[in-house]
């Protein structure tokens, strides 16, 4: 389907959030869920969906290559051409406490979560590489939102890593939950921790993709080791997993 630009925004240096036109869009998106998008090559660039509001979807990227540049540089008024919403997404809020951590472009689903949920109270715990990195701080703010804040570089927030603000959050909330979305190695930990912690976690991967509809394979993690040990195809069965899925049981 072609979708439309409506609105193009840079919320930080490198990053370009486009909205487009929901109304070609056959249903409204999960949090976690993400669009397809033809970049000007051959293979499609996914995206999770940052927002959703006043009938237009939000996509917010980094610029890190090619795909990305080429969004980048489209103005409103273009057409995108899309799939989706494809995969699964995050689950509803559990009872109980809820943490979302985000790391990076991890940050934008985990936005999009909260805006859904508007009655659910959430810690917020977000980290980045730079001040810069670190993007939709002030729509958490608007949400009624106060995230807790770090970065790799000490430019904002605490300095070190988010994974060091979740572990503080699981100490002080026992019966916790954890949504999470964020780089690979970020994934780990939040799965060590909150394995640990005797606390459900579902975590949104950014695998790299190909068709993006479950037909080509690209895209396959294992799972979680034992017997009768399956292959998941993050775009299908994912891209969020609860942590079960690919961890077992035991630590990573
Ligand atoms: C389900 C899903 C949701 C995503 N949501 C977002 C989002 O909301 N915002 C966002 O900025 N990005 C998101 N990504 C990552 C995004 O798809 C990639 O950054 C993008 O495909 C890069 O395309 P490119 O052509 O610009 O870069 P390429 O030329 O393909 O790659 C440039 C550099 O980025 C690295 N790279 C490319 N893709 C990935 C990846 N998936 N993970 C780690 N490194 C990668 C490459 O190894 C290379 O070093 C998501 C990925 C997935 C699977
Ligand atoms: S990207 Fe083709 S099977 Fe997942």
């Amino acid at each position: 389907m072609r979708l439309t630009i409506v609105e193009r925004r840079v919320p930080a240096s490198d990053h370009v959030e486009l909205l487009l036109d929901a109304s070609g869009l056959g249903r409204r998106p999960e949090p976690g869920q993400f669009l397809h998008v033809a970049t000007g090559g051959t293979l499609r660039r996914p995206l999770s969906f940052s927002r959703v509001d006043d009938g237009r979807v939000g996509i917010l990227f980094r610029v890190v290559g090619a795909g990305t540049a080429w969004l980048a540089g489209r103005a409103v008024g273009e057409d995108l051409d899309v799939m989706g919403p494809l995969g699964r997404g995050f689950p509803p809020p559990p009872p109980g406490p809820l943490a979302l951590v985000g790391g990076g472009v991890g940050i934008p689903p985990l936005f999009f979560y909260a805006q859904c949920w508007p009655d659910a109270s959430l810690a917020v715990l977000l980290g980045a590489r730079d001040r810069e990195a670190l993007v939709m701080v002030d729509d958490f703010g608007a949400r009624g939102l106060h995230p807790a804040l770090c970065t790799d570089d000490g430019s904002f927030g605490r300095r070190g890593r988010v994974t060091d603000l979740l572990a503080t959050w699981l100490s002080a909330h026992p019966h916790g939950s954890v949504m999470a979305c964020g780089p690979a190695p970020m994934l780990h930990e939040v799965a060590r921790l909150t394995t640990d912690a005797h606390c459900p976690a579902w975590l949104g991967f950014e695998q790299r993709m190909g068709c993006g509809v479950g037909a080509c394979l690209a895209c396959v993690v294992p799972g979680a080791p034992g017997a009768g040990r399956t292959w998941y195809r993050v775009c299908t069965d994912g891209p969020v997993f609860a942590r079960e899925m690919l961890y077992g049981e035991a630590p990573p």
